[in-house]
């Protein structure tokens, strides 16, 4: 099928300004793996200007040549088949390593006259994209330097814009973020600020807005008067692989709800906004998060479920429980699992249940959210003989296997009247071709070019803090009451059906993973 008879209203995007962008934290994890292949990409396909170039900064020492082999390597490792092509010296070209401490004045001061000579060599302007992907304790006190040194001004000494974007997590409760929002705020503007959220970046993401507002089929139905509940499923096979130290801090709440899963949730309860501008979109998105049910100490025990994985098999493959993985403690209280149950107290959405769930080492890799319309009245076919009827369910792929399906009923053809519920199924690949660009290589690029829409501004992740700050308090009191376990490779705890099957209803993926028999699916 050909998606080509549409109507295409393409919004044509300028290449970015000549910029430099400085990856702080450049000998670690997130940029070997994400982020320079990111910027490979980018350079592939001419999506970069000319005068582009990126300077790793970390306290590792390394040369530029040591640097430009590391990211040769991480290429090879993350991009595999796409790497060290014919254009591998031209961007091993671009790519430069300063040495420093992140709290060092002396270091951000040689930092910046190598940018300023960098930037005077290519005649350039000042432009300047700082990425800080380190651990977040050293979020700060990087951004005070680049403020320090005039880093974040460059436009005082020589033309030019400088911007930060800021990995996640994003504070460790409310109190945390909005102090970590003022000393960044202290150096950068908010619209110079870009908290990023790879979820944002996928193109499944993005079209829950269009599937919702280009369409006039599916906003009519969009409330509480068709929709029975929805359902939001972020399941990984994966455990912490080796982020161990950190995910033991994090949790589940912090590492996945907090972010991931309440832009998910925003995205599908907002009301429309009236343009596409992003600050119009994100304040519709914050009312969402505003809207939430407070969940006071009492409703936590019979509205959220947490949990962590014991050791079980996955792929086929025996894996260790959470307690037994490297960097976390042997006798950890963290959950690695949470389902929990939420309300947006708005008009459109007044008693309509949101069923959240997430967690490691699941059965399967599958990221969907499920609108399940109310069931149609028990007359004619939803009644003996015929009926009961499975209602109207719209999922959402966001991953993998992206696409939307439509379940509905058909009549089989034959004598008689049989009803059966059919599946529609939209899949991109089929549609489009391909893989879906990485997350990661948009929001870098929106990042160079200054466009803001697919990153959290301050109040957003404050607002999904107030929400989940209580409860994570709440949690914290009871950390001596027994946390379930679940099975490695299974749909996580039995309490979590519990949740959810009190209320009459059953988890759902609707999309049948590979390798997936039973209830879910
Ligand atoms: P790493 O632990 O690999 O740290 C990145 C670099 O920061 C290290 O190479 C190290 O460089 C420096 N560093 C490490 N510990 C410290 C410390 N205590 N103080 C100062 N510098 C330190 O982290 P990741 O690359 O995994 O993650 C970076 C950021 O991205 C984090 O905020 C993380 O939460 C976020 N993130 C990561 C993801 C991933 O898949 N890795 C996914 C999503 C978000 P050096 O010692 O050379 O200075
Ligand atoms: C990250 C979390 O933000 O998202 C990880 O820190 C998680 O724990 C990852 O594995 C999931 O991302 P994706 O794109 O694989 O769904």
């Amino acid at each position: 099928m050909v998606a080509g008879n549409a109507q295409e209203a393409v919004v044509r995007r300028d290449s970015p300004e000549p910029f430099t962008l400085v990856i702080f934290g450049a000998s670690g994890d997130l940029a070997a793996r994400k982020l320079l292949p990111a910027v490979y990409r980018l350079f592939r396909q001419g999506l970069l200007p000319e005068q582009f170039a990126v300077v790793g900064f970390a306290r590792t020492a390394m040369t530029d040549d040591a640097f430009r082999e590391e990211v040769r390597q991480a290429l090879d490792r993350f991009t595999p088949g796409k790497a060290a092509a014919a254009d591998w010296p031209q961007f091993a070209s671009r790519l430069f390593y300063h040495r420093g401490d992140y709290s060092d004045a002396a270091g951000f001061a040689a930092l910046r006259a190598r940018l300023e000579a960098l930037a005077a060599s290519r005649h350039a302007p000042c432009n300047t994209l700082f990425y800080l992907a380190t651990p977040p304790t050293v979020f700060a006190p990087i951004a005070e330097q680049i403020r320090a040194c005039g880093l974040s001004a460059p436009g005082e000494r020589c033309d030019g814009w400088a911007r930060l974007v800021i990995e996640k997590p994003f504070g460790r409760d409310l109190a945390s973020a909005r102090a970590l929002n003022a000393h960044i705020r202290n150096a950068f503007a908010e619209d110079r600020i870009f908290r990023i959220d790879h979820y944002l970046g996928k193109e499944t993401v993005q079209n829950i807005l269009v599937l919702r507002f280009a369409n006039a089929l599916f906003e009519p139905l969009w409330n509480h008067k068709y929709v029975d509940h929805v359902q939001i499923t972020v399941a990984e096979t994966v455990g912490v692989e080796q982020r161990g130290p950190y995910y033991d801090q994090a949790g589940a709440l912090r590492d996945m709800v907090q972010n991931h899963l309440m832009h998910l949730l925003s995205l599908v309860g907002m009301e429309a906004p009236n343009s596409v501008d992003s600050d119009t979109v994100r304040s519709e998105k914050v009312k969402v998060l505003k809207a939430l049910r407070p969940m006071p100490r009492a409703c936590v025990a019979s509205n959220l479920v947490r949990a962590q994985y014991g050791a079980g098999e996955v792929a086929g493959q025996p894996v260790p429980g959470y307690r037994a993985e490297p960097g976390v403690a042997p006798d950890s209280i963290t959950e690695t699992y949470v389902a929990f149950k939420t309300f947006i107290e708005n008009w459109r959405w007044a008693g309509v249940p949101f069923y959240l769930r997430t967690g490691k080492r699941l059965a399967a890799r599958v990221t969907e959210i499920g609108i399940h319309f109310k069931p149609v009245p028990q007359v004619l076919f939803n009644a003996a003989p015929f009926g009961p009827m499975a209602p109207n369910v719209l999922a959402l792929r966001i991953q993998p296997n992206e696409g939307i399906s439509l379940q509905f009923q058909v009549k089989r053809p034959g004598a008689g009247v049989r009803i059966e519920p059919f599946r529609m199924d939209f899949g991109y690949a089929a549609a489009f071709g391909g893989e879906p660009p990485e997350a990661y290589e948009r929001l870098l690029l929106d990042a160079a070019l200054g466009d803001s829409t697919l990153f959290t501004r301050s109040d957003e992740v404050e607002a999904a803090w107030a929400f989940l700050t209580p409860i994570l308090y709440t949690c914290a009191e009871d950390q001596f009451a027994a946390l379930p376990t679940y099975r490695a490779g299974s749909w996580g705890p039995k309490e979590a059906d519990a949740m959810i099957e009190a209320d009459g209803r059953q988890w759902t993926v609707f999309k049948r993973p590979a390798a997936r028999k039973g209830r879910e699916g």
